[in-house]
């Protein structure tokens, strides 16, 4: 039983990256407050799954972040917004790790990884903060990572493509406050999520090697706290800021 709680009961908010990870967790906990939710990704079956907890409030859609077209994204939104009105905010979660060192630079995963993280999130905000789509005060939160701060060996283009979120986080703050919206990044730290494992797995390493930070490795629900608040009215004065959420990592123990 948490502390705190938040009341989205009537909101609409659209969740990119949702079938997994801290976008599944961020979703579930926007429906157990009340809101209705759009979420999208790529995997029909798990998608399914997290539709079929909560089947009154969560509603999905399957769309790749790669290759999806300006009419795709557009149907997809105002049909929930003609479902249930204008959102109220929405958060990108969608991403995909992998290393590409400058020495051995795989052109295909390092556009994927941009891809992902970064055009898909810009092409997210470009049709989610339309005024035809999107409520005066609508919240966005958009995810980097720590590796922004300081990547590791092989994390050029993640890292880049982190740092790159943040920037333009800066940006569409300043462009989207004409119509009081706002805009944040959070940038986690180590989370034990679908991600992590494959990244352990393709590097051959074991889930015992990560220390992670001060509090150790951390779970989705360690992370969406921050999502939550970020959306709430809370945050009102809040805008165009990333959050660092790593259990203490970047104070290196
Ligand atoms: N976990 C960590 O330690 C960590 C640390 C720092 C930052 N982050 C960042 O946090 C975000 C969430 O990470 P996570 O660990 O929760 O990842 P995750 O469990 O792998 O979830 C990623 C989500 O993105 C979706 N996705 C990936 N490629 C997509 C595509 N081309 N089109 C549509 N959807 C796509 C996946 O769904 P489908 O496969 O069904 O499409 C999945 O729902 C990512 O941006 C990641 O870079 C994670």
């Amino acid at each position: 039983m948490s502390e705190v709680k938040f009341d989205f009961t009537g909101k609409n908010f659209v969740v990119v990256g949702a079938s997994s990870g801290m976008g599944r967790q961020t979703a579930f906990e926007l429906a157990e407050s009340g809101a209705h939710v759009l979420a999208i990704a790529r995997n029909a079956a798990r998608l399914s799954a997290v539709r079929d907890k909560y089947p009154n409030l969560i509603e999905t859609a399957q769309i790749d972040v790669t290759n999806a077209s300006d009419d795709q994204w557009t149907d997809l939104i105002s049909l929930f917004v003609r479902r249930h009105g204008k959102l109220h905010g929405a958060v990108y979660t969608a991403g995909t790790t992998g290393t590409t060192s400058l020495r051995l630079h795989d052109g295909v995963d390092a556009r994927n990884i941009m891809e992902t993280g970064f055009w898909g999130a810009m092409k997210s905000l470009e049709i989610t903060t339309k005024k035809k789509y999107s409520h005066e005060g609508a919240a966005y939160v958009v995810f980097s990572s720590i590796a922004a701060y300081g990547g590791g060996r092989g994390m050029l283009v993640y890292s880049g493509t982190k740092a790159a979120v943040q920037a333009a986080v800066h940006s569409i703050a300043r462009e989207i406050s004409e119509r009081k919206q706002r805009i944040n990044s959070i940038s986690p730290g180590w989370v034990e999520t679908e991600m992590t494992e494959n990244y352990l797995e393709h590097m051959g390493q074991s889930s015992q090697e990560i220390s992670g930070g001060c509090f150790g490795k951390g779970k989705p629900r360690d992370v969406t706290g921050m999502v939550l608040f970020l959306l709430s009215d809370r945050a009102s004065w809040i805008t165009g800021v990333d959050f660092i959420v790593d259990g203490g990592c970047m104070f290196g123990t």
